[in-house]
């Protein structure tokens, strides 16, 4: 099987986003009296905006005390927080090696989509000039289910006519690639630590990643022809 498609996530795998989603979470926390630690950035990694506040407001004990109304309240303060660090972005925030194997998968003629449960994933794509090397952008205003629901990836795939199984997608979170699996294709993990342990190949980073690389190591995990 040949890889016709490769489908990103945005946040903690193209951009360090992941942090900015949770500094404005500990700023939320802050404001509600209770600290939410940095030990905790993981448990929220992947998850959409409402799953993340459930997450947030049981670590300082509050999970029964907002009515629905007051937690789209609280979601929005903590998305205000979080565009301020957006709209400071620039290109030299892409993570390293992004931007040439996207060009490089372009030269193969390997599809490149973006899949993000974001629904700021468009201006973190303009903010950092990423836009123009995807084919197309699937993101959290497309979607009714979030990770680890494939929704996302199966929209990417069918946005440019790719089978599932000719599909890669690179993730950071554990949601993401349990997505991935469900919808029946094949995950690298960015990032080495214990999120990424389900992923059929891990990198570190892009620096110095190659289709070839991406090939190689896929094989040796299990078979896909170069
Ligand atoms: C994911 C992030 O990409 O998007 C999560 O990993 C975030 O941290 C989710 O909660 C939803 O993002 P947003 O920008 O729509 O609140
Ligand atoms: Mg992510």
């Amino acid at each position: 099987m040949t890889i016709r498609c490769c489908i990103f996530d945005l946040d903690g795998v193209l951009v360090d986003t992941a942090r900015y989603h949770y500094l404005a979470w500990a700023r939320l926390a802050r404001g509600l009296g209770f600290e939410f630690p940095p030990a905790c950035e993981a448990s929220i990694r992947g998850l959409s905006r409402m799953d993340s506040l459930e997450v947030v407001l049981r670590a300082g004990g509050m999970e029964r005390r907002f009515a629905p109304e007051e937690r789209e309240r609280l979601a929005a303060e903590k998305n205000a927080f979080y565009l301020e660090s957006v709209a400071a972005m620039t290109p030299a925030e892409v993570l390293p090696g992004c931007v040439e194997f996207l060009r490089s998968l372009r030269g193969r003629g390997i599809g490149r989509v973006l899949g993000s449960s974001s629904k700021n994933a468009g201006l973190v794509l303009d903010r950092t000039g990423l836009r123009p090397l995807f084919d197309d952008v699937v993101d959290g205003t497309h979607l009714t289910r979030a990770k680890p629901d494939p929704e996302v990836f199966l929209l990417g795939a069918s946005r440019v006519g790719a089978e599932p199984a000719q599909c890669v997608v690179f993730e950071d979170a554990a949601a993401g690639i349990e997505a991935a699996h469900r919808a029946g294709m094949r995950c690298v993990g960015v990032g080495t630590g214990a999120a990424t342990a389900a992923a059929e190949l891990r990198i570190a980073s892009f620096a110095d990643f190659t289709p070839g690389a991406l090939a190689a190591g896929l094989d040796a995990a299990g078979g896909v022809d170069k």
